[in-house]
Formats: structure tokens, C-alpha cells, sequence
């Protein structure tokens, strides 16, 4: 091997894969010749050790727990930057002028209106319905009013659904509730009007403030499970709504954003047990159980998640500032450090993750569990736009993996009385 090319040989054929280095010096090699020179494929379930793009929105270095996005560090923008500031920056690659930020701010404003059959729809759906459900349905239908150019990457298509998405959410929650929707006030800014949509009044700073960082700190996580869904969806050239409602579908799952509403539900299940968290750290240990430790672990980061320790401030911060006092909070603690001090999770690098931290916190503010996972969605949505727009600037072919086939090789067809 030389430095500059990997060179794989099978079966008396070979083929030169070119070593491409990013620009934090992470190399790749490029195996797009590889099934044609050699009949190879390659396999890699859960794509660990597949790059699927090029892409300069976010680094992240699992093993030093470093996350940026654009080359600014998330714990800068947590503190200095605001969520609309920062959707910005994922999506045109550079921080606002004043101008520049002033005009994308009163676009969202103007654009934010959702059109009256879409809370009908909602209306419609069965009372039981996941909100999850319920904003991916919401976010689809969208496509409907707005279909003209949403498979381009327009500024109007990717104003449209920015301006659009958090009404939607606060709508949903309302909806969830069985709650009349509370008018959308164009006056207000991103994160105080979805506030004031989703609870009916205006919320505090110290809550506006926890809310941004939360949203800032969820904005984007380069390939992603969702925003894999969403480039993929892309890829075809399915509209953006589409696109962005795949991704919401793939968020759900507990293994994904489900996590911060599974986390919730794991502490309150905790307490009603009586609050003994030795037997479920134990639990968690035993393989037959089937129970993970929701909140821990993580596929990329393996010595710390660094948006947890940012959250885990604001989370005291926020329950500091409400005078919150829960018996979960407690738990949740003494799980954290009963994981931190024990070989099995220590061994396996399982450390708290963003969501462990995160339900808390919107449980304090009055979020209902179920509104969690939406919430995710809401501060990812800025960096599945950037993907999707990034992905369409590159013109990425449509996403199609190969298989290793392993079922039955061609048999005759047997009459129903021969088998
Ligand atoms: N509790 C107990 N054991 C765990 C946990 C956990 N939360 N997570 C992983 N493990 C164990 C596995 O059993 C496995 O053990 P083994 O090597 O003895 O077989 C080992 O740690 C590695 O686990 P994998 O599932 O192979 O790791 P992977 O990288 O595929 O999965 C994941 C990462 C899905 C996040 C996993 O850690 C998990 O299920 N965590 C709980 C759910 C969660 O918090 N998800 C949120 C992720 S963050 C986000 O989406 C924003």
C-alpha cells in the first residue's frame, strides 16, 4: 500500500482505491471502482466504516468528543450564538452579517403561516396519534400547497419550511393535547413564538435562552441516522417536505431521537419501582434482560458526548431557575455516576448522551414526554435542510446499496398438491 492509494487484490484482479484525506485529516479510500475491477462488493451493517458523501456542515471526532459546525465549536455557539444565527451557518456555510441575519429573520417571520387545511388534517387524525406521527404527516402534507420548486434547493423552499416547521410543532403539541392551536404572532421571534404557540403564553429568558441551546446543540450531527434518511429521500428527488418527513420517520425510533422520551419514561418507570437504580444499572448488564440503559451510548462518541456536557449546565441551570425538585432528577444522577464507576459501561465506552439530559430539562419546562422526540426534530431540521441543499449543490447520484444475497438460488415452481 502506498500512501496515496489502497490496492486490493482478489482472485488474480486488483483494483487501486485512492486514499482521499479530509480536511481534519481523517482519510477514506475511494472503492468506486471496485465491484467493476474486482466483482467485489463491500458489506458493512449499520454502515460503520462507510462514508456515504462528502460534506463540509459538521465535524465530529467521536474519540476526543469534538463536534463543530461550519469549524465553529458547538460549546461557542451554545453560549454565543442564537438557534436562527446558527440554522444560518449550517445552511450558507458562514455567520450572518447583521443585515444578512436581519433579512433571514424577517423572511421566517413573513413565511411562517400554515395553511388552514393542514390543521384540519391534524384535527382528523386519531386522538392517540404519536406527535411524531402527527409532524411527519403534517410536514408531507405540506407539499401539497407548496409544491412548485420543493425539489430544489431555492431559498423560497428552504425558507418555506424553516418558517413553517416550528409553527407545526407547536400546533401538533396543541393538537396532542386536544387544545385550541394558538395564532401564529409574525412580531415574535423563532424560538419565543413557538414557545408562545405551544403553551399559550410568552416564556421566560432563562427558558427562551435553554431552548435555543437545546436547539442549537441538536442542529445537526453530520450522517446521521435521519439525516441519512433525508439525503436519501433526496437523492430520488423527493421534495424537501418529503425528504424532511422521511427523516422526522427515522428519527423516532428509541435507538435515535426516541431516546429523550424513552429516557423519561426509564426514570419515571425507576421511581415507581421505588427508585433502586443498583438493580437496573445490574439489569442493564444482563444480556437475557433486553434492557438498555436508555441515554447511554453512543455510535460515534466513545470517550464523552460533548453536547452533554453543555446540556447537563443548562439542566441545572433551568431546574435551578424553576426551583424544580424531582425525585427523577435524583435517579437520573445516581444512574450517570453508578455507569461512570462501573467496568461494564466503562469498558464500553458507554457514556451519557445528549438525551439524557435533555428530557429533563423539557420536562421541567412543561413539555409533555411525547413532545420530546418533535422537539429533536425541530433544532435538527436546520441541518437536514443543509444536508438535503448540500446534497443537491454536490448532484449526488440517488442513493442504492448493494446486497450480499443469501436466500434460496433459483428452483422450480411446485404445484400446490407437490409441496
Ligand atoms: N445499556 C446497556 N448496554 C449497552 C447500551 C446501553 N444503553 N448501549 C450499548 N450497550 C452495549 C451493547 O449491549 C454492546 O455490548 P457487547 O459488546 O457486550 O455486545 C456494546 O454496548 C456496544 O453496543 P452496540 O449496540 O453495538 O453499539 P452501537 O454503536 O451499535 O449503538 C446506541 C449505539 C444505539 C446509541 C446504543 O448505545 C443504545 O442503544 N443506547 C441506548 C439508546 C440511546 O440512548 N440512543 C440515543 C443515541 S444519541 C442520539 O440519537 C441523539
Amino acid at each position: 500500500m502506498a500512501e496515496d492509494k489502497v490496492i486490493i487484490t482478489y482472485a488474480g484482479k486488483s483494483t487501486e482505491c485512492p486514499v482521499i484525506i479530509g480536511t481534519e485529516q481523517e482519510p477514506a479510500m475511494d472503492i468506486a471502482n471496485l465491484r467493476d475491477d474486482t466483482g467485489l462488493v463491500t458489506l458493512d451493517f449499520g454502515y460503520k466504516n462507510t462514508g456515504a458523501t462528502k460534506s463540509a456542515i459538521t465535524f465530529l471526532d467521536g474519540e476526543l468528543g469534538i463536534l463543530r459546525y461550519r469549524g465553529y465549536d458547538i460549546a461557542d455557539l451554545a453560549e454565543k450564538s442564537n438557534f436562527v444565527e446558527v440554522a444560518y451557518l449550517l445552511l450558507y456555510g458562514e455567520l450572518p452579517t447583521a443585515p444578512q441575519l436581519a433579512d433571514f429573520t424577517s423572511k421566517l417571520q413573513a413565511n411562517s403561516d400554515v395553511p388552514a387545511e393542514i390543521a384540519t388534517i391534524l384535527k382528523a387524525m386519531p386522538k392517540s396519534t404519536h406527535p411524531m406521527a402527527q409532524l411527519a404527516a403534517a410536514t408531507l402534507a405540506l407539499s401539497g400547497v407548496y409544491a412548485k420548486d420543493s425539489a430544489k434547493a431555492t431559498e423560497e423552499t428552504i425558507i418555506n419550511i424553516l418558517a413553517k416547521f416550528p409553527v407545526l410543532v407547536a400546533m401538533v403539541m396543541r393538537n396532542t393535547q386536544g387544545l385550541d392551536f394558538v395564532p401564529n404572532d409574525k412580531s415574535l421571534g423563532y424560538v419565543e413564538n413557538f414557545m408562545n404557540m405551544a403553551f399559550g403564553k410568552q416564556a421566560s429568558q432563562v427558558i427562551v435562552d435553554a431552548m435555543d441551546k437545546l436547539l442549537i446543540l441538536h442542529a445537526d450531527h453530520e450522517q446521521n441516522c435521519s439525516t441519512s434518511t433525508v439525503r436519501m429521500a433526496g437523492s430520488s428527488n423527493a421534495n424537501v417536505y418529503a425528504s424532511v418527513s422521511a427523516g422526522i420517520s427515522a428519527l423516532w425510533g428509541p435507538l435515535h431521537g426516541g431516546a429523550n422520551q424513552a429516557v423519561l419514561e426509564q426514570l419515571e418507570a425507576i421511581e415507581a419501582d421505588g427508585g433502586d437504580t443498583a438493580k437496573f444499572v445490574a439489569m442493564a448488564k444482563d444480556k437475557a434482560s433486553g434492557f438498555r440503559l436508555m441515554g447511554f451510548g453512543h455510535r460515534v462518541y466513545k470517550n464523552f458526548d460533548p453536547r452533554a456536557r453543555i446540556i447537563k449546565k443548562a439542566c441545572d441551570e433551568v431546574l435551578n431557575d424553576l426551583g424544580v425538585q424531582d425525585k427523577k432528577l435524583t435517579i437520573a444522577m445516581e444512574l450517570e455516576q453508578a455507569a461512570l464507576n462501573d467496568s461494564y459501561f466503562v469498558d464500553r465506552k458507554l457514556y451519557p448522551n445528549v438525551d439524557f439530559y435533555s428530557g429533563i430539562i423539557y420536562k421541567a419546562i412543561g413539555f409533555p414526554t411525547d413532545m420530546f422526540t418533535p422537539l429533536f426534530a425541530l433544532g435538527r431540521l436546520p441541518g437536514w435542510v443543509a444536508q438535503w441543499k448540500e446534497m443537491k449543490e454536490n448532484k449526488e447520484p440517488i442513493g442504492r446499496p448493494r446486497q450480499i444475497f443469501t436466500g434460496a438460488t433459483l428452483r422450480p415452481y411446485k404445484e400446490v398438491e407437490n409441496r
